[in-house]
């Protein structure tokens, strides 16, 4: 399967699945429990419908969007998700590079596999700093203090990890970090050899945000495992609070799912808030973003930029949430793919696609700019 045979979500995540470990593969593909969220992330963009209007006069078509003081060219970005050396050699830095070519936000995670430095270093866009609250407390004034030092803009917060989902596949699978090769999962590896020679002459496996501080020695712990013996359980309103004053910049809440948290999160200063269930991976039951981004806006969308994430894989996906008041939108899986299929130019075919359907959209629609999309462009069924 070529790049060039991709057209859409589906079609990169048929050429990742030929090219990756299936433990890599379901660690990307995966989410919580029986994965029900997962599934109703996508189909809830399928409960309303578009009403277009006609004869507007669409000849030219401004995508741009502004969220937490970024301009940004397209109304959706790559949000910042962890361990992306493992699906490509090229990691991080080929989603920063894309990203950059398109002028869209990205992120880098605490869980990243390149440094926050030299993936600043790789983009002139805007650069989100990805936060886990960790038990450690020098490791999270270290990090504020790297964002804060190379030029990140916004500083996001996650906020529904503070223990593990329950993520089966890995369990079945044995996905740890360290990312090591076993002997138990060596077949599964030795089907893929091409992604193992990659991966094993790219330098190995480092988390350049954590390693001056977190020593795994020589054992492995799964994803989940990591966010229940790592993170601080006990994180409150009081100690976001200090970091947004710490921070003193552009400072988001990613996994608010509740209007009244939203308004908490805007009486703290926070300047954006990204609703999310993670994709799925952590509470599986939780409600989709989609589903709860009116009541979100309506409660807060005067007092701070409200973003959304989950199961975006189409243009009219894009467009239904910015409808409901979403300023921007979040990319995760739709370019995780594209990354490991065919590394930078694969994410790049991913956003110009994604850039060409919501253009059509707009224009089936009969908006010139995104302003232009409300909730009157929508009908729930
Ligand atoms: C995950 C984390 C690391 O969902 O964001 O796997």
């Amino acid at each position: 399967m070529r790049l060039s045979q991709c057209h859409n979500f589906h079609d990169f995540r048929r050429m990742a699945r030929r090219k990756l470990p299936a433990p890599i593969f379901n660690y990307i593909d995966g989410a919580a429990d029986d994965e029900v969220t997962h599934r109703r992330n996508s189909a809830a963009f399928d409960s309303c419908d578009l009403v277009p209007k006609v004869l507007q006069g669409v000849g030219e078509v401004d995508l741009s969007t502004t969220v937490m003081g970024q301009k940004l060219a397209l109304p959706f970005y790559c949000s910042p998700t962890a361990l992306q050396k493992l699906f490509h050699r090229d990691g991080e830095l080929a989603v920063a590079r894309a990203a950059n070519r398109y002028g869209t936000m990205f992120g880098v995670s605490s869980l990243g596999t390149t440094s926050l430095e030299e993936a600043r270093r790789a983009s002139t866009g805007p650069q989100v700093y990805q936060f886990y609250f960790h038990k450690d407390r020098g490791l999270n004034r270290e990090m504020m203090a790297r964002a804060k030092q190379a030029g990140v803009q916004v500083m996001m917060l996650t906020v529904d990890s503070i223990t593990g989902g329950n993520r089966e596949r890995d369990k079945r699978t044995g996905f740890a970090i360290p990312f090591r090769l076993t002997l138990a999962g060596m077949s599964q590896f030795a089907l893929k050899p091409r992604w193992a020679i990659d991966y094993f002459t790219s330098g190995g496996f480092r988390l350049p945000q954590l390693d001056t501080h977190v020593d795994m020695g020589r054992g492995t712990m799964s994803i989940s495992h990591y966010f229940t013996e790592m993170l601080d359980p006990t994180m409150s309103w009081d100690d976001v609070a200090a970091m947004v004053a710490e921070w003193g910049g552009h400072f988001c809440l990613k996994g608010i799912m509740d209007a009244e948290d939203a308004r908490r999160a805007a009486d703290i200063g926070c300047t954006g808030i990204v609703i999310s269930n993670h994709g799925g991976r952590q509470l599986d039951g939780s409600r989709s973003a989609f589903d709860q981004l009116k009541e979100i806006v309506d409660a807060v969308g005067n007092r701070l930029d409200v973003m959304m994430d989950g199961g975006v894989q189409r243009g009219t996906h894009v467009l239904k949430a910015l409808s409901l008041g979403a300023k921007a939108v979040g990319l995760g899986r739709y370019y995780l793919f594209p990354l490991a299929a065919a590394g930078r130019p694969g994410v790049e075919l991913a956003l110009e696609l994604m850039r060409h359907e919501v253009e059509r959209g707009m224009k089936l629609m009969g908006c010139t700019s995104i302003g232009q999309l409300t909730p009157e462009n929508l009908r729930f069924r």
